[in-house]
């Protein structure tokens, strides 16, 4: 059976419709119940209506606290039936209560190799800093900030020169491959986590992990099933 996602994003929505894709496609197993956001204006909320996806919006600024902003976030993703909370943008820290209220049943995408980098500007911070590697990282997310285990990583390098604008959309197509994958991991049951690390049932099918159609080489880390 389909497993039930709600997506949660608060600006473009690219991972969003990305995910959505997949599912049209039959490369993800899973359909999207709810499109829910903080933000009237993100773009992501124009993207679900155009495919009739169901969506929840209110401003968080017109909440009185965060936590009662997540009681209301909280019912109506427990409201849709979805299984797993997919955070694919989502520009806000989620309250103790809420992450307790679908425990290991969240998920989340970082712009960079976590633990590097963790916080709202990784792919920023990555270029700031210098590093000759960076990538994304799709992981369970548990109550410290970008902390949760690992699901899986895509890494790439940094030339000489470049800087966040001209690495980035590189970042989001592997954000693109990643985050599709670890969701089709899940729906086939094939997670299981101990302690912080995720364990993933091996597959006949794995392909490669260098992959060489971004225009740059990559590597993927488990590697990806789906295409
Ligand atoms: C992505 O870079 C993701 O890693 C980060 O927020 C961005 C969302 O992009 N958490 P989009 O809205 O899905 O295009």
């Amino acid at each position: 059976m389909a497993l039930k996602l709600a997506v949660v994003a608060s600006g473009t929505g690219t991972n969003f419709t990305n995910i959505v894709t997949h599912i049209e496609q039959g490369s993800l197993d899973a359909e999207v119940c709810l499109l829910a956001s903080n933000n009237p204006s993100a773009k992501a909320i124009e993207k679900a209506h155009a495919k009739q996806i169901p969506v929840w919006v209110k401003d968080h600024k017109k909440a009185s606290s965060r936590e009662a902003f997540d009681r209301e976030l909280g019912d109506a993703l427990a409201g849709s039936k979805a299984e797993i909370i997919v955070l694919a943008g989502y520009m806000r820290l989620l309250s103790s209560a809420f992450i307790s209220r679908f425990a290991g049943r969240i998920v989340n995408i970082h712009p960079a190799l976590l633990p590097s980098f963790a916080g709202a500007h990784g792919g920023r911070d990555a270029a700031e800093y210098g590093v000759r590697f960076t990538g994304c990282t799709v992981h369970f997310v548990d109550e410290i900030m970008d902390n949760g285990p690992i699901i899986i990583q895509a890494a790439m390098p940094i030339f000489p020169g470049e800087n966040e604008e001209s690495f980035m959309p590189f970042i989001h197509k592997l954000e693109h491959v990643i985050y599709p994958q670890a969701l089709q991991w899940i729906a086939e049951k094939r997670l299981t986590i101990k302690s912080r690390h995720v364990l993933l049932v091996p597959s006949q099918k794995a392909n490669n992990p260098t992959v060489n159609n971004f225009e740059r080489p990559c590597l993927i880390s488990p590697y990806v099933e789906i295409v």
